[in-house]
Order: structure tokens, then sequence, then C-alpha cells
């Protein structure tokens, strides 16, 4: 990778770590999965360690958790609370260990604890007492939850044994997995949306502004880490202070084993994996810490972690469950997709009951069959998978899955096209279809049509008043006020949404078709360059493909799209009922600038460095960072470079001043 390139990833890179902790910190709605999120940092390190020179000031690396939410007072940690370094594979945690060993240079042993999937918590003790509780936050600054955190039934307010002054003890809330079971049982029987996974549920639960809230999620604590202590520590290793933390009556997991040796840290590492099915709670890992608080100081730490400790995190969970059925669903293409419907089981944080099984070929290629027993994973919030059958549990007699011949919902022959690997149902009119066509138009990311959801479409489908997204617009009201359910304030609401939806934007109109391939932002790149539908209805799929930001793909399915019959009829629907067409206007600007380089330096008034550059660029010149013998003019606004310029005036390239910027675009020459 170039110089110029690492630059950009690390710059997005930041951006994405960065916004990814404030989702999962901040409003405890992970965005990406954990995995996804190890990724990211991996790179980065890599790319900040090859290229050092573009590690910024803010590197995430060097940031923990995210800054705090204003809902609840600042409270600063008398010890910065760290992070922990992860080792994903067993080289990365051989590696750790002989850092440590060199930096050592003596004997020293392990512990190593389990790494709890629950929400970082550090309590204050004064004088015994719990005086507060605060979230990790930035690492520095966290946010006050002693009113909250007073509800947790196994944490002291008092010590069993006085301890003068201040000690500070970190720890991990978690929910147990059988609370969060019944959380969720009586969410559904409260017909009320079920908790995504018990590590959100704890963190969300924690930071409810009504205690009793906190109080009635039954969350608990363990105890893993001494943070500051006024005097002098009983212990003076960590596995001792743990010892000690559960003498004055703090929860400290029983799961942890010290270590003379690094192989029996491996030992444990592959037995903890066999016991994290066994727990009462979610685990992610183990982590590993040097014992001595000496040798500890030793090694030191970094901005971020600890070099005394490492977290080996395990690979996304499997677990083990019935397949009950393999159905097959039909798309808004058509498409017929196998799907496994499963004995519900809570793997990777979250209750699986369905997972797509792809086509028919992954089918027979992991030769699962209704009735087996199957291995099920899922990480984070990715999509779970069925991994393989368990031969020894499969029901006697049972014989390979078939894919089916016809559709399941219109009946029609399936057909496998050539080549392919999916099969389709290719019948327009299939009601299957129809309704995740007409489902895909209503959506929010399209024409945002509220009260037009799967049950309503599903049920007007049924009494044929939809069979295309255009009959929206000619719906039979009084029809409808029959059904149940649709009372006049209803019916009221439905027409208001409909009439709203017809000023929708023209590249929310192309998304709602669902072309293959055309996502919002190849959508919008349409609606700007053609500025109404009736152009791109025409455009050739080179036409299309020459758009920037739009590929051979998407210009092909878009051209194939408005060459069908029904697309022209339902287009023509569309338009007598008044639905908008037309697109941002598209300005002709003159291609003064045409095969020319202009370099800017400096701040040209009036505009920002990308606004000059594009003002070159929509005239069809160049506007590269730096001046070459291929320049023909330099741009020299506010504080230029004088790299630029000496090297304009070395190659005598003419030099525009700021003032003449504009004569420079509208004439094309100096
Ligand atoms: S020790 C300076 N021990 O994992 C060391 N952390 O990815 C501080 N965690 O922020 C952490 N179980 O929230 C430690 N047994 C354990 C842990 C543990 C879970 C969490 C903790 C930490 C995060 C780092």
């Amino acid at each position: 990778m170039s110089s110029g390139n690492a630059k950009k990833r690390i710059l997005e890179l930041n951006r994405l770590i960065s916004a990814a902790n404030v989702a999962y910190h901040g409003h405890d709605k992970p965005e990406i999965t954990d995995s996804q999120y190890d990724k990211l940092l991996a790179e980065l390190k890599e790319l900040q360690k090859k290229y050092p020179q573009l590690v910024s000031d803010e590197s995430p690396l060097d940031q923990i958790g995210a800054p705090i939410n204003t809902a609840f007072s600042a409270v600063e940690h008398l010890e910065p609370m760290m992070s922990l370094d992860n080792a994903f594979e067993i080289e990365d945690l051989q590696a750790w260990n002989e850092r440590v060993a060199r930096g050592l240079d003596e004997d020293f042993s392990y512990i190593t604890e389990m790494k709890i999937d629950g929400v970082a918590c550090s309590l204050l003790y004064e004088d015994s007492k719990l005086v507060r509780a605060a979230t990790r936050g930035d690492g520095k600054v966290g946010e006050d939850i002693t009113a909250n955190v007073m509800t947790i039934s196994s944490i002291p307010a008092k010590l069993v044994e006085t301890v003068p002054g201040k000690l500070e003890v970190r720890g991990e809330v978690y929910m147990d997995l059988s609370v969060f079971e019944d959380l969720n049982k009586s969410q559904i029987d409260a017909g009320l949306p079920t908790y995504a996974n018990p590590r959100n549920t704890a963190a969300g639960s924690l930071r409810q502004k009504d205690p009793k809230v906190t109080a009635s999620r039954k969350l608990s604590f363990w105890a893993y880490q001494i943070g500051h202590h006024s005097g002098d520590l009983p212990v003076d290793s960590h596995s001792a202070g743990l010892d000690w933390l559960g003498e004055l009556g703090l929860p400290v997991n029983p799961e942890r084993k010290t270590h003379k040796s690094f192989p029996a840290v491996e030992k444990r590492i592959g037995a903890g994996l066999e016991l994290r099915n066994k727990l009462e709670y979610e685990i992610d890992g183990v982590v590993v810490k040097v014992d001595s608080f000496a040798q500890q100081q030793t090694l030191g730490a970094t901005a971020r972690a600890p070099r005394w400790s490492i977290a080996y995190k395990y690979p996304p969970e499997e677990k083990e469950t019935k397949l009950l059925d393999i159905q097959v669903s039909i798309g808004r293409t058509g498409k017929a997709t196998p799907f496994a419907v499963l004995e519900p089981v809570l793997v990777g944080g979250s209750t699986v009951q369905m997972a797509t099984l792809h086509n028919a070929d992954q089918v027979a290629l992991k030769d699962v069959r209704p009735g087996d027993t199957v291995v099920v994973r899922k990480a984070g919030d990715v999509i779970p998978e069925v991994l393989r059958p368990v031969p020894a549990e499969r029901p006697k007699g049972s014989k390979p899955w078939k894919f089916p011949v016809n559709c399941t919902s219109c009946s029609e022959k399936l057909v496998r096209p050539e080549d392919e690997a999916h099969t389709f149902c290719v019948n327009y009119a299939c009601p299957s279809q129809q309704q995740s066509r007409i489902e895909y138009f209503t959506s929010r990311g399209a024409m945002d049509i509220e009260g037009l959801g799967e049950s309503t479409v599903a049920l007007f489908i049924e009494k044929g008043f939809l069979s295309d997204v255009s009959d929206i617009y000619s719906l039979h009201w009084d029809e409808i006020s029959k059904l149940e359910g649709f009372g006049r304030i209803s019916i009221d609401n439905l027409k208001r949404a409909i009439d709203e939806s017809k000023s929708q934007s023209l590249s929310r109109l192309l998304v709602g078709f669902g072309i293959r391939h055309l996502g919002p932002t190849g959508a919008e790149a349409l609606a700007s360059h053609f500025g109404h539908l009736d152009k791109i209805k025409v455009a050739t799929a080179e036409d299309i493909a020459a758009i920037e930001g739009v590929g051979p793909s998407i210009a092909t399915s878009v051209s194939e799209f408005f060459a069908q019959k029904k697309t022209e009829i339902v287009l023509e629907k569309l338009r007598s009922a008044g639905v908008n067409f037309a697109g941002p206007e598209v300005v002709e600007v003159e291609q003064t600038l045409a095969g020319k380089t202009v370099v800017i330096s400096g701040a040209v008034p009036g505009y920002s460095r990308t606004e000059a550059a594009n003002a070159v660029k929509i005239r069809g010149g160049k506007s590269p960072g730096s001046v070459s013998a291929k320049t023909d003019y330099l741009v020299v606004g506010d504080n230029p470079g004088a790299s630029k310029l000496n090297k304009a005036q070395e190659l005598g390239i003419p030099v525009v001043v700021a003032d003449d910027f504009e004569s420079l675009l509208s004439k094309g020459e100096a």
C-alpha cells in the first residue's frame, strides 16, 4: 500500500473505530460485531506499525471506550481504567508470553480468569462503605451510576472487614443467562420486543434513569481488579488480591487459576472452551495476567493497556440444536432461498430459530436434513449459520433433502438458470414476490409509507387490492373500510402517508423499485446525473455505466428493468397517480477546463479546498495535489505552500492569484 493510501485507510479506520466505540459504549447498541471491531483494530495496529509517521494524536488505539453520556454526572476515576490487548491466535499469545519473559528475565507465574462479557464497572469504597460506582467511560472519566449499582444484590454496600481509606474495585456487571431468558419470556408474554443479548441488556439496565428498573433486571457482578487504594495492600500478587476481595465480601469468579508455566496457560485456554458451554453467564475469552504486582510494575503499560495482561478471545460460539424443517422463501426478485427452521437456541449472545441455507448446493454440500441435530454458529450480530449435521444423532432412514420443484407460494415450476447458484420463481405475479416487492417499496429506505407494512400488504394482496406497487395509489377505500381494524383514523393516516409518498425524491423511488444491485448511493448518482426518470428509462447500459460510482452490473440491471413491458405499465400508473419522477435539477456546466490541470495551493476565498477542486473538475479539468510538468495553472490563495510555488516557478507554469480564479473557471484561461 502506498503511503497516501495508508494515510487514507488510517483516517477511515480511526473514524470507523470511534463510531463503533460510541455505538457500543455510549448507546449500548453495537453497530458492528465484536469480531468485525477486533479486525478493524488489528488492521489499524498493523498500519500504525508500518507507518509510524502517520499515527494521529487521537488514534483510537490510545483511547479506551467512549466519551460519557451526559445523562449521568461525570466522575473521575482515581486510577485510569485500562483496556486489554487481544490475542486471537495462539501464536499471538505465544509472542506476548515471549515479550513478558524477556521483559522480566526471572521466574514468574500467570493467573488466568474468565473474560466475562458484560460491562466494566468501578466501585469506590471509603472506610469500607460503597460511596460511588462508575462506568468506564473514556478510561479517565466515567458516568456516575451509584444509585443503580446499589440495587445489585451481590455487591456489598459495606465490606465485611474494615479497610481504612479509599479502595477502588473493578469488575464486570453482567446478566446471568437464565435471567436473560426469563426477561425475554416475560417480554414475549407482554407482547413486547425481545432483548438482543445479555451483554447489551446488562449495559442498558445499568444506565437506567430509574434505579427500580435496574433492580428488576437482577444483574450480577464479578470483581477482577484492584484499582486505586489509599493504604498499603495486605497482598503482593493479583491472585492473593482476588482472594482478599473475596474475603471482603465481594463476588470473585471461582474460575481462576495460577500457572507456573506457559503450557499450563495454553491448556487452561483449551479447557475454557469446554467450560464456556457450562457456565451460567457468557464469556468471550480468557484473561491472562502476570501474577506478581512487582513484576506487573516492571512491565508497565501502554497508553491503552497493560503489558502484563492479555485477553485471549475465543472464536464465535457454536451450539447444537434440532433442525426442525427446511423451508424455502421467495424474495422480491423471485429468488428461492432455503432456510433452516431450528429449535430455538441461545448462541453467540442471542436466540436463533432460523438460519439461511443460501441455495440448493449449500444444502447438498452440508447434507443437513430435517430431523438432524445440527451445529449452529453466530458471532455477535452476524447472521446465524448452520455449520454441519451431527452424523451420530441422525435419525434412522433419513434421506437427503430435495429442493422443491414448484414454487412454495404460487406452485409454478422453479427454474435454475445454467451457471447460476440460485433457483428462481419466474412468475412475476407470484404472491410472495408481490409481497416482498411492495413491502420493499413502502419501506423506510424507499417511499417510507407508514401503515403499509408486512401484515397490511399481505392482507391487501389476499383481498386482491394490491398486485403491484402502482396499485397503492388507487386503493378502494370503501372496500378497505369494511375490513376489521380499518377505522376512520387509521384509514386517514394511511391515505395521508400514501399521499405524502408521492413527493418522495427520485432516488428513493428508484430504490423502491428494488432493482438488483441498485442501492441508495447508485440511485442518488442516477437521479442527479439524469435529473428525471424518463431520461433514465431511455438510457442505455453504456450511458449508465459511464456515471461515476455506477458499476457495470448496476447498469445492466437498471437498463433491463426499464426495458420490461410490465415496468412500463407500472410507471405509467405511477405517473398518472402524480408520483414524483423529477430529480435534482441538472445544471449543464460549460467544459471550459476540459483537458487542463489546475493545482490549487492555499485557501481561495469563498471556496473550501474540496469546493475549489470540484469547481475545476465539473468544468472538465483535473485538480491534483501537486505541481508537475503536466500542470497548466497553479492557483495561489491565502497561505500557499512554498514548495508548490517554487516548483511552478522552476517549471515556468503560469501562476494565477485567487482573485482571478473565477475568471479562470469561466474563460478556461488566465
Ligand atoms: S482485567 C488492567 N479481567 O474486558 C486490566 N477484564 O477487553 C483491566 N473483562 O475492560 C481488565 N473479564 O471490562 C479483566 N477477568 C477479567 C475480565 C475483564 C472481562 C473486561 C473488562 C475490560 C475488558 C477488556
